[in-house]
């Protein structure tokens, strides 16, 4: 692999752009729940998409929203690429990017050159698209990967030559500002405008924006197109996208004409595991829009989840290759929760496909073996064990007050612990009864055990029933825990006071450093409790697939598609993986090349 040019470090602030995020930061964490509540009802209420398409309709008589790419050299193989959810941390990020960036990939005997164009399947930033994100988490990592490769000054966009066409599909996180940055960094191409720079839309390192709506239609040579659909973070499709969809199957997609559909979500795969069919109606729309005139959909391939799967279909009749690929960047998603088999009911005829799960990136164990990282929660994130110790310590305040208004005595077990009478099990045993009792004598008191549980409740998965059993023992193991942190803190404390030689009745020291202790067991405690309910979800009950690795923010096992149509018109898909990204981020160059290897190559598909 040649080495890249040494460059001296850009020194614009923000050049590097930003680390992982961290999900378990109880601000972040707060914000990003604000932006998704504020999605549903924003995109519900204003559309963006139908906004756009009522000022600035796509002609229908020019049907001018298909790019074209059968023109050039019909003797020599058409290459694309895919990637989806990037723009995470840096690092990640900038080593796919670098890899679809470069001239060409060597694998074993076989050159894999660069794709004419990149299709990003949706969650181009996290955790929110604002515009600072999009410029630090996405744009940045693009232009970084592009440095050296492509013609002209890659810090001015206006001066670069792109080498590619870059098309996306929006996810659920362009969604949460209802889709205003995603249009205007995305869709900006004007195919009606007189200036060139306008009908283009803008360049991305070395890529060139050419869509105008949040979805788009790329005809390719061998009878192939590339259909990238949006719905809405599995809402709904508007209605100017379905005319638009049904228009193009009654110009173009006859018998004979082969499809690869791009969707931001693997609702094949979300749908099985949620046994959910509702999340299978938009994917069953395009499918009857896009088929009706007798075209085939061969490859369905969606990002959303941050790992690589594939499943085949096992019925002896034209099924398509169904993948998720959205390692471009952000945290890995695991891959052993997810269904080894799907039923797939495409047409609604109460007949079933069926698929099995043929390829896994991670593999299956090693997905498993990383689950456990969870067990290490509180010391993973620190921001989230601090916010856990200091709801920890005041529920034992508030615990020890209630019991004293209800004159139920907490604070004598407490005293005897101090004074080191009793033994920590009976006192224990001691504390847990008048818990109880406090609960039934104290409402304030209920009321906020019956808040955390029913958080705890919604928090978790599955069915109704299931969430407030799990919420229940989930709630009762942070009891435990409140308690065992309590006795240790006023323990611990009380000796070192006695150990100085100062009075622990009057001094003050003590309900200080108690409180200090009660804060750090608490985080201690009630972090591990927690990453333990991550642990036994997501390996027991096969849930929390997100929560229980977005806690890990796992900056390895990138996958991005590196797909070939052939002189004879068959598709081939070179899956790639990035098994460790170089740690760049804050460091200066020269920068280690990422190593892209193969995970499998498909085909032919015809
Ligand atoms: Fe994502």
């Amino acid at each position: 692999m040649p080495d890249r040019p040494e460059i001296a470090p850009t020194p614009t602030l923000g050049t590097q752009g930003k680390d992982m995020v961290r999900w378990y930061a109880p601000l972040a964490l707060a914000g990003i729940g604000l932006r998704a509540a504020a999605a549903l009802v924003v995109g519900g209420l204003a559309d963006n998409r139908e906004t756009q398409e009522q000022g600035d309709p796509i002609s229908k008589a020019k049907f001018s929203g298909i790019v074209d790419y059968r023109t050039g050299n019909t003797n020599k193989d058409f290459w694309f690429d895919f990637s989806a959810d990037v723009g995470d941390g840096f690092d990640p990020a900038y080593a796919v990017a670098r890899c679809l960036a470069k001239d060409e990939l060597s694998i074993g005997d076989e050159t894999l050159p660069r794709g004419r164009f990149l299709v990003i399947g949706g969650d181009l930033v996290y955790p929110n698209p604002s515009k600072e994100n999009y410029e630090d988490r996405f744009i940045v990592p693009l232009r970084e990967a592009a440095r050296g490769i492509a013609k002209g000054d890659v810090d001015n966009s206006d001066s670069v030559e792109p080498f590619a066409d870059l098309y996306a599909i929006p996810g659920n996180h362009d969604w949460y500002d209802g889709l205003q940055a995603f249009m205007n960094l995305i869709s900006a191409a004007r195919f009606d405008r007189a200036k060139e720079s306008d009908k283009k839309g803008q360049v991305i390192g070395g890529w060139q924006t050419r869509q105008r709506r949040s979805y788009f239609t790329l005809r390719l040579p061998g009878d192939w197109w590339v259909i990238g659909a949006d719905d809405q973070f599995g809402n709904y499709l508007d209605r100017a996208q379905t005319e638009y969809f049904s228009l193009m199957a009654d110009r173009h997609l006859k018998a004979g004409q082969k499809i690869i559909l791009c969707t931001a979500t693997p609702s094949w795969v979300l749908s099985n595991h949620y046994k959910d069919p509702r999340m299978m109606a938009n994917l069953r729309t395009l499918h009857d829009l896009l088929t009706k005139n007798g075209a085939e959909i061969d490859l369905l391939i969606s990002g959303d989840q941050h790992h690589y799967l594939r499943y085949d279909g096992v019925e002896d009749h034209n099924q398509p290759t169904l993948i998720t690929a959205g390692g471009g960047g952000a945290f890995m998603h695991p891959t052993h929760p997810t269904p080894e088999t799907l039923a797939l009911d495409m047409n609604d005829d109460g007949n079933p496909d069926h698929y099995r799960r043929v390829t896994a990136y991670p593999s299956i164990a090693r997905s498993r073996q990383i689950s456990f990282k969870n067990l290490l929660l509180p010391f993973i994130n620190l921001e989230f064990a601090t916010a856990v110790g200091l709801i920890y310590a005041f529920l034992a305040w508030f615990l020890q007050t209630r019991s004293i208004t209800a004159d139920i005595g907490l604070s004598d077990a407490f005293l005897a612990i101090l004074g080191h009478d009793a033994n920590m099990v009976d006192a224990l045993q001691e504390i847990a009864g008048k818990f109880v009792r406090t609960l039934f004598v104290s409402p304030e008191f209920f009321a906020v055990f019956a808040a955390v549980w029913g958080a705890l409740a919604s928090f978790s998965q599955g069915s109704t029933g299931l969430k407030i059993v799990a919420g229940f023992f989930h709630t009762l193991a942070h009891v435990v825990g409140l308690l065992l942190a309590f006795c240790f803190s006023v323990q611990l404390s009380s000796t070192i006071i006695s150990s100085l030689g100062i009075d622990i009745t009057t001094s003050y020291w003590l309900p200080a450093l108690a409180s200090l202790l009660m804060v750090t067991f608490g985080g201690i405690i009630g972090g591990t409790i927690f990453g333990t309910y991550l642990c036994a979800a997501v390996n027991l009950l096969h849930h929390q697939w997100t929560n229980s690795f977005s806690s890990l923010r796992i900056k390895d096992y990138k996958n991005f598609l590196r797909l070939k149509i052939n002189t004879k018109g068959e598709l081939f898909v070179y899956a790639m993986k990035i098994a460790r990204v170089p740690r760049i981020f804050g460091t200066n160059r020269p920068w280690p090349e990422p190593e892209p290897e193969l995970i499998e190559k498909i085909g032919p598909l015809n």
